[in-house]
């Protein structure tokens, strides 16, 4: 019996262990991107970032116009008017305006549909994304990015954020990227564009799972329910046996 508590406790603490190594992963280091999906300003703010700078070629076709008023409080006019740059029905799904073809022949690749990436990738990996375009001249594009290695997408931002270069340093006699900084300013200052990074991440999260909210305070009441449940029958219990000797 001894032995098997034992080895069981020593599994346990192995497959432990390994999830945090795998989770560490290693590599470029992200960034907390630190975002509130609760905040329907913020939301409001990130689905028009969206819609502005993205639905050009990615789709995110599992979120509907409608279901997006709904969960952030805005008009169907709101919705039709700022976040609906090709024009179609209140109850569509957010299509790219880009066809797959035309964007293949122009990236080399064809973005991929945002509705699911928050939870593949995961929130900080997309703010370090986003904000981790740089300089590279060895690149037809100019550009590269510290997450994503030769990456096929425009630095869409690099107007607003200005022009940033990788900062290297050395490990073991190799170089190895750890960051990347402005060197040139851009139209807006740095607050402002991590704030509009911030709500965008906090648009694509809440896409990735519209009911997070939902799900979250719904945890509190069962919470309180098991805890005032368990008040009660522990009552009825002492009742119960309290002529029980
Ligand atoms: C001009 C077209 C274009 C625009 C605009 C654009 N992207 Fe992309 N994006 C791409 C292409 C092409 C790729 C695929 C890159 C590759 O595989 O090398 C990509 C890849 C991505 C990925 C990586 C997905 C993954 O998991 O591999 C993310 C995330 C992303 N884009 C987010 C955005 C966001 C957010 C915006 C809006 C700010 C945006 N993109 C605007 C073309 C675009």
């Amino acid at each position: 019996m001894k032995k098997t508590i034992l080895i069981l406790l020593l599994t346990t603490i192995a497959m432990i262990s390994t999830g945090l190594v795998m989770a560490s992963g290693g590599g470029y280091p992200k960034s907390p991107a630190n975002v509130d999906v609760d905040d329907m300003a913020s939301l409001q703010r990130g689905a028009k970032v969206f819609s502005d700078y993205c639905l050009s070629c990615h789709s995110a076709k599992f979120v509907r116009f409608n279901r997006v008023a709904d969960d952030l409080g805005m008009t169907e006019a709101e919705v039709m008017d700022n976040l609906n740059p090709l024009g179609v029905k209140f109850g569509n799904t957010m299509t790219a305006v880009m066809t797959e073809d035309y964007a293949k022949e122009s990236f080399g690749a064809v973005p991929p549909d945002l509705s699911l990436v928050a939870r593949s990738r995961g929130v900080d990996w997309l703010y370090t994304y986003l904000t981790g375009f740089y300089a590279d001249s060895s690149k037809t594009t100019g550009h590269n990015n510290a997450i994503f290695k030769d990456v096929g997408m425009p630095n869409i931002f690099w107007k607003q954020e200005g022009v940033k270069e990788a900062v290297y340093e050395e490990h073991d006699g190799t170089k190895v990227l750890v960051g990347v900084k402005v060197v040139e300013k851009g139209t807006m200052a740095p607050e402002e564009f991590d704030t509009m990074i911030r709500d965008l991440v906090a648009f694509l999260s809440y896409i990735g799972e519209p009911n997070q909210s939902y799900r979250k305070s719904l945890g509190v009441y069962v919470l309180v329910f098991l805890f005032v449940f368990f008040g009660l029958a522990y009552a009825m219990k002492k009742d119960y046996w309290k002529d029980v000797h």
